[in-house]
C-alpha cells in the first residue's frame, strides 16, 4: 500500500490501539436537516474532543466546522439522490482536487449492492479508489441497503467482500447476527454504523458487539447526537472502543457524565 495511503489511515485508525470512533455527521446530504444536525456547528463542536475523525461533506465542513481544527475528515464524496426518490441512484459529487484542497484523511462513497442502480455505484467506488490510488487518499466504502434487502450476515458479507475486492481500505457497514463472518470474509478493516436511535445501553451493546466481533470500531451518528447526552455518549462508545470497557462500565460512565453536564447546565 502507498505511504500516502496508509499515512491518512493511520489518522484515521488509531495505531495505538488499531481502533476508531468516527462521528458520522453526513445524514443531510440526503435526508435533508436530520434531528439533531439541524444546526450541525452547534451539535458538532462539542464532539470534535472525543471523535478520531468526522465524516461529513464539504459543505458541512466548510460551513460548521473551523480550519484551524486539526480532527481529521473523511469526506463523503457520493450523493446526488434525496429522500424523496431512489436513494441508489448516487454519483461522485466532489472532486479529488477538492478532497485534496480540503486536507481530507480519505473519501467516503455508499455502494448499493443489489439495488437498482448496483452496477453504478460500484463503478463509482471503483473509479473513486483509482483516483485515491492516484493521490494517496483512502476509500471507505458504505454499503447502504436498500428497503428491499435484509440487514443479514450474508448479504452484508456480499456487500462488504465486494466493496473491498473493489478496493476499497475501509468498509462501513451494519451490526447484524453472525457478524464475524461480515467480517471474515472482507480483506480491509470494517466499522460499523449505529443505524437508528436506540437506548443508550442498546447503542453500548452494539458498539461492545461489533468490536468483540472484531470490526474495527464505529462510525456512529444517530446514536450520539441525538442521545439525551451527546457528549457523554461518545465518551462512554470510546470506553469501549479504545479501552475495551464492558457494557455495564461504558453505561455508567455515560450516566455518570451525563449527570453532570445536567447538573451544570442547571445552574
Ligand atoms: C449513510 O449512508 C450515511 O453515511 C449515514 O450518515 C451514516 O451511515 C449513518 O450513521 P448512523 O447510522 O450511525 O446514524
Amino acid at each position: 500500500m502507498d505511504w500516502g495511503i496508509k499515512n491518512r489511515l493511520s489518522r484515521i485508525i488509531r495505531p495505538d490501539t488499531g481502533r476508531t470512533v468516527m462521528l458520522a455527521v453526513d445524514h443531510g446530504y440526503f435526508q435533508g436537516p436530520t434531528t439533531g444536525l439541524e444546526s450541525p456547528r452547534k451539535t458538532i463542536t462539542p464532539l470534535i474532543p472525543y471523535a478520531d475523525c468526522l465524516m461529513l461533506t464539504r459543505g458541512v465542513l466548510r460551513t460548521s466546522v473551523d480550519a484551524s481544527c486539526d480532527v481529521p475528515i473523511v469526506l463523503r464524496v457520493s450523493g446526488g439522490t434525496s429522500i424523496l426518490k431512489e436513494l441508489s441512484n448516487e454519483g461522485i459529487t466532489t472532486s479529488i482536487e477538492e478532497a485534496i484542497r480540503l486536507n481530507a484523511a480519505g473519501m467516503a462513497l455508499s455502494i448499493f449492492v443489489g439495488s437498482e442502480y448496483e452496477r453504478q455505484t460500484l463503478l463509482n467506488l471503483s473509479r473513486l479508489v483509482n483516483m485515491g490510488e492516484r493521490y494517496g487518499i483512502p476509500v471507505l466504502a458504505v454499503t447502504a441497503v436498500g428497503r428491499e434487502m435484509t440487514r443479514d450476515a450474508r448479504y452484508l458479507a456480499l456487500a462488504c467482500r465486494i466493496a473491498a475486492e473493489l478496493g476499497a481500505h475501509l468498509v462501513k457497514t451494519y451490526y447484524c447476527e453472525g457478524f464475524q463472518e461480515v467480517v471474515g470474509g472482507c480483506p480491509v478493516p470494517v466499522v460499523i454504523a449505529g443505524g437508528k436511535k436506540l437506548p443508550e445501553r442498546d447503542a453500548l451493546q452494539l458498539a461492545y458487539d461489533a468490536v468483540h466481533a472484531g470490526a474495527v470500531g464505529v462510525d456512529m451518528g444517530r446514536n450520539i447526537f441525538q442521545s439525551d447526552s451527546p457528549v457523554a455518549m461518545i465518551r462512554a462508545v470510546r470506553s469501549i472502543v479504545h479501552e475495551d470497557a464492558t457494557v455495564d462500565k461504558a453505561y455508567d460512565l455515560y450516566c455518570k457524565a451525563k449527570d453532570k453536564a445536567d447538573k451544570k447546565a442547571s445552574t
